[in-house]
């Protein structure tokens, strides 16, 4: 071999070991969920469709999975009598091969939630007795049939109004649970249902913006009353659609030992950091595409850096991180909330390669 290409090889090996090529199959960065074995636990969300091409990421990188869609009441329970867990069930297939944990998303929501669940066949919404009857139907049924493998569920998704003075989201808001129960029993109830199918399951409630000062203070209201009903709620999921400046870390620290001060435990749910601040100047003015610069790139490895440090050091609070995807070709944030546009929120870029924020987090 000529001396050159004997240096070149010997250059290229001492690099990769260096950890400053890698490839995210076969590659120098180390595992993720590995990394933080003595912390928490690394979730990532996955839709069926996506987990065949990203395969080698999961296995390597996340030691839980959430399904992104296919375990809400549309999907899973389309009709009064008929479940589908064929989507469900390739991800906890899934998950039971590789031997990952699944996290349970989620049993009630005023969103993505079948027609026929409010309403009688001639479309008039049912009575409160039979909403009460199909919640202890369809939560008894999902946990019971992933009781093996789901150790968490979201109980209760954005229950909580965002409007000044109002507790509870409402009908008004769009939750029929609320319309129909015409109160906030039907969170009790979920939550009494969800212990009684698995009473091994830790039980949370989950919510966006969970970390602002005046949400915090009404889902600390909705525990204390669960609380003093003696019903079980083990913690709070703070989802994490988070951005480049938005949450302050003194917000997100703070929402943790408010909810840690109930005796409750947190998970970061569905974690993403948006390159695009919407709302900066107080309200929804959307901001136009923008290049993914190699700046925008750093600064959202600095945020992430500090994120985890902030995570690392409420470790005893903190039980798992979930992120809402793996790479950007696959992020729900390329269509919301401003319609089409490129996104780049997560760990891993369009073509599945680690992005400086992987290695911004594993290197502490
Ligand atoms: C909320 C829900 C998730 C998902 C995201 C958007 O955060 O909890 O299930 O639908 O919105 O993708």
């Amino acid at each position: 071999m000529k001396k050159e290409y004997l240096f070149i090889i010997i250059i290229v090996v001492s690099l990769v070991l260096a950890g400053c090529l890698d490839s995210p199959k076969t590659g120098t960065i180390p595992s993720l969920y590995e990394t933080y074995a003595g912390y928490f636990d690394i979730g990532a969300a996955v839709g069926v469709g996506h987990l065949g091409t990203v395969h080698d990421i999961f296995k390597k990188h996340f030691n839980r999975f959430t399904a992104e869609n296919d375990m809400k009441a549309g999907p899973i329970h389309p009709a009064k009598e008929t479940y589908c867990f064929d989507n469900g069930d390739a991800i906890a297939n899934f998950a039971r091969e590789n031997g990952k944990k699944l996290n349970g998303h989620t049993l009630v929501w005023h969103s993505q939630q079948p027609y026929w669940l409010f309403h009688d066949e001639g479309g008039n919404a049912v009575s409160e007795t039979e909403l009460r009857s199909r919640l202890y139907d369809h939560i008894t049924t999902v946990v019971g049939h992933y009781k093996d493998i789901i150790d968490n569920w979201d109980v209760v998704n954005e229950a909580i109004s965002d409007s000044p003075g109002k507790t509870y989201r409402d009908g008004k808001e769009g939750s029929e649970w609320y319309g129909i129960f015409g109160d906030e029993e039907y969170i009790k109830l979920a939550f009494q249902y969800a212990a009684e199918a698995d009473p091994d399951a830790l039980l949370f409630y989950n919510d966006y913006n969970a970390v602002a000062p005046s949400k915090v203070a009404k889902i600390k209201k909705m525990v204390q009353w669960l609380q003093s009903e003696k019903v079980k709620i083990d913690g709070i999921g703070l989802q994490g659609h988070w951005n480049l400046e938005w949450p302050s870390l003194t917000d997100i620290k703070r929402a943790i030992d408010e909810y840690s001060s109930l005796g409750l435990k947190v998970k970061i749910s569905e974690l993403d950091i948006s390159i695009y601040n919407d709302y900066a100047g107080g309200s929804f003015q959307p901001e136009a595409e923008k290049r993914y610069t190699k700046e925008i790139e750093y600064k959202q490895a600095e945020r992430y850096r500090g994120l985890f440090e902030l995570f690392r050091a409420k470790k005893d609070v903190i039980v798992h991180v979930t992120f809402w995807g793996v790479s950007d070709d696959a992020t729900w944030l390329d269509y919301f909330p401003a319609g089409q546009r490129n996104n780049h929120p997560l760990l891993f870029d369009d073509n599945h390669q680690p992005k400086k924020a992987l290695k911004a987090i594993v290197n502490f």
